[in-house]
């Protein structure tokens, strides 16, 4: 079942003397329960393709529709909602709260979906395990580790249990042990509660979690490889070759 349509989409950035088009005629397909990496070099316009699912940011051109919903329509509380109860969005440079600590940042959204005290602890504690960060949750942001902040970034985006997650560049900070956490709790969602992925990286490891791999290349669509019944090591060999293809430079974007 389709669940996202990206609908010849568009995104300018500045003004006739200067401008960018970080997103040119970008279409394609997300069905339900898909787990999809995006990946492309520094630039390439993945971050903006994000931010225009997410609603964050706004398209030139051009329309994305969420279940027949086209959410680039939206405004004022239907867009709220969307983003309160569809959605959960990890950021490139996480955006915590700095006067919350790693608990509070987590149940946020819990608290403001009016969740019982009882059960965001329950939640708060349970993806705090999973993502290995229950000694941290005492703390604010700036005590923390980069990779650290990163995990608490996830935690708060999947605590909802959302239809979708979207994150953009969610191991960017993240040791190897700490990637694979992260990268198994994703497949758990997407396997187990049906989530939609959307994970924009520059890794091929973290790609090769994915189902589909889509490519872009100066706001491009350039190639899209799916994993099939292939294994993830042997996906993981083709992304490398389509990597190499698109010259090497994914591999030391960010
Ligand atoms: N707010 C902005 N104003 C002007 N240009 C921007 C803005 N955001 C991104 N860009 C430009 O759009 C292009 C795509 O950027 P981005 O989506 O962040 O790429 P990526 O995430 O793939 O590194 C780049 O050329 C970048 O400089
Ligand atoms: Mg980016």
């Amino acid at each position: 079942m389709e669940l996202l349509k990206i609908e010849n989409i568009e995104k300018y950035y500045g003004n006739k003397s200067s401008l960018t088009k970080a997103l040119d005629d970008v279409s394609f397909t997300v069905n339900k329960g898909e787990f999809v990496a995006i990946m492309g070099a520094s630039g390439s316009g993945k971050t903006t393709l994000l931010n225009c699912i997410s609603t964050i940011d706004r398209v030139t051109a051009g329309h994305i529709y969420l279940e027949d919903t086209d959410i680039t329509k939206l405004k004022g509380k239907e867009l709220n909602k969307f983003r309160r109860d569809k959605l959960g969005f990890i950021f490139q440079d996480f955006n915590l709260l700095d006067t919350l600590t790693a608990y509070e940042n987590i149940a946020l959204s819990l608290s403001i979906q009016k969740t019982p005290a009882k059960k965001i602890e329950t939640a708060v504690t349970t993806v705090a395990e999973q993502l290995g960060i229950t000694d941290v949750l005492k703390k604010y942001p700036y005590q923390m580790s980069g990779g650290q902040k990163q995990r608490v970034a996830s935690a708060r985006a999947i605590v909802t249990s959302p239809k979708i997650v979207l994150a953009d560049e969610p191991t960017g900070a993240l040791d190897s042990k700490s990637s694979k956490m992260l990268l198994e709790r994703f497949n758990y969602l997407n396997q187990e509660h049906d989530t939609t992925i959307m994970m924009v990286t520059h890794d091929s490891f973290s790609a090769s979690y994915a189902s589909r791999v889509i490519f872009i290349k100066d706001g491009k669509l350039f190639n899209e490889i799916s994993r099939g019944n292939s294994s993830r090591k042997e996906f993981f060999d083709k992304i490398i070759d389509v990597v190499t293809l698109l010259g090497g430079d994914v591999s030391d974007a960010l």
